[in-house]
């Protein structure tokens, strides 16, 4: 017997940032790589040589050059090619970045060709039936932003108001999917608490104030995008962990498990529970934990990045996620750094069986986005570890489809097709 598991208006896609692809973008984060590249390339072998691919990498991982975004993968001029590729794979989503310090580079002073730019890109994709997912915040900030404070400062939040009126003003009649922030959890870690990622703050107290002032951020943002277009599906992208006793047995064990889930999955998303028509989950790895919350994952498989790999476990992660909000669910991000592309059609395989799995056990599953659609720049590692269904080489900027996006492609294929059924892998 078959039966029917995806929705029609399923959203398939991809996912990407504009920090991470654009090239050319000036704000906090491009501010950062300049002064810190020397250092990050200098400390890589103590930070990555434990990484079984270190061999491979480390020419890379050494040079300064890695760490600066620079001109990216050119898709903010090269964004129709990208487009012509999302619809040979059979997409009908794309989530995508409007970067602030474009819009707004300086305070109140909005750029023409920047919102020319957006218009016309969200115009594209819309022409071609392909439904944007737009991130307003991905971490970046506008370098006037930043000196004023950034999110750690709750009067700075008039600025990122101002911003959401202009972008419901400019696109709200245009889009159907925002996605207001991105991993606030992320963020105020690496930014606030160890101090790895700009501003380089470590102050526990400060990272909590300020994971506060983002979630006001958020539900201030939403009701500004909802009365602009109240069809809006308005969100965020919420980094949600599939944590898991290494001995469920021990009382202890569970009960570190279940703090940890609550303080970094739920704490931010019960805050905003009032607030969003779906809830956008990034998921990218399990962790086995013991009863002083100490990691102890199985030593393989691990992607490039030496992250332990568990896809299947996204069915679990997805039933617990709808089963505490009952908040219709995209997969907002969902990938692996696999530069030989040995695992990605693996990982896509569990992947879908996972969420077919989660819709027959009623989760209300809107869409998913693979992260990421091209090689991108991954934050502080830089430009080695590559995510793209599609890979990028950086001195032609010749774009090349990877085996597993055609995987991918078959699947999307095969689901969207009229009287789609569950049948074998394509
Ligand atoms: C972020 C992306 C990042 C990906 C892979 C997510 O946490 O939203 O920007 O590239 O993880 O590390």
């Amino acid at each position: 017997m078959s039966k029917r598991t995806f929705p029609t208006n399923f959203l398939w896609g991809t996912s990407t940032a504009s920090h991470q692809v654009e090239g050319g973008t000036h704000n906090q984060w491009s501010e950062w790589e300049k002064a810190q590249a020397r250092s990050l390339a200098r400390t890589a072998q103590r930070r990555l040589g434990w990484l079984p691919g270190w061999k491979r990498i480390a020419a890379q991982a050494q040079n300064p050059d890695n760490y600066i975004s620079g001109t990216g993968v050119r898709h903010y001029s090269q964004y129709a090619e990208d487009f012509a590729i999302l619809t040979k794979l059979h997409m009908n989503a794309f989530r995508c970045g409007i970067e602030w310090s474009r819009l707004e580079p300086q305070p109140g002073e909005w750029d023409e060709a920047a919102i020319a730019h957006y218009r016309d890109y969200f115009q594209l994709l819309t022409q071609k039936g392909i439904t944007p997912v737009v991130t307003l915040w991905h971490w970046t900030i506008p370098v006037w932003f930043a000196d004023r404070g950034g999110f750690a400062k709750r009067r700075n939040l008039i600025y990122f108001e101002r911003y959401v009126q202009k972008v419901a003003e400019l696109f709200g009649g245009q889009l159907s999917y925002v996605v207001t922030l991105n991993e606030p959890n992320v963020y105020t870690g690496f930014s606030y608490a160890t101090g790895e990622w700009p501003p380089q703050q470590k102050n526990p107290l400060l990272a909590l104030y300020v994971y506060t002032n983002l979630a006001e951020a958020h539900r201030r943002a939403y009701r500004i995008l909802k009365q602009a277009n109240p069809q809006l599906h308005v969100g965020i992208a919420a980094q949600l962990s599939d944590t898991q006793a290494v001995a469920p047995h021990n009382p202890l064990n569970r009960l570190g498990v279940a703090a940890k889930l609550y303080a970094w999955n739920w704490w931010f998303l019960n805050r905003i529970k009032r607030q969003q028509d779906f809830i956008g989950v990034n998921y990218y790895f399990t962790e086995y934990q013991d009863w002083l919350g100490r990691l102890k994952n199985p030593v393989t498989p691990v992607s490039d990045l030496g992250w332990y790999m568990e896809p299947s476990s996204l069915e679990r992660l997805l039933i617990h996620t709808w089963e505490r909000y009952h908040i219709p669910l995209v997969v907002t991000e969902n990938g692996l750094a696999d530069s030989a592309d040995a695992h990605r059609t693996w990982w896509i395989d569990q992947t879908m069986a996972a969420l077919e799995s989660a819709l027959q056990h009623g989760v209300d599953l809107r869409g998913y986005l693979h992260w990421s659609l091209l090689d991108n720049f991954e934050w502080a590692y830089g430009w080695w570890p590559q995510f793209g269904l599609v890979h990028v080489d950086r001195t032609t900027m010749k774009r090349t489809i990877r085996p597993s996006a055609r995987a991918y492609a078959a699947y999307v294929k095969r689901y969207r097709a009229p009287n789609a059924d569950r049948g074998t892998t394509p």
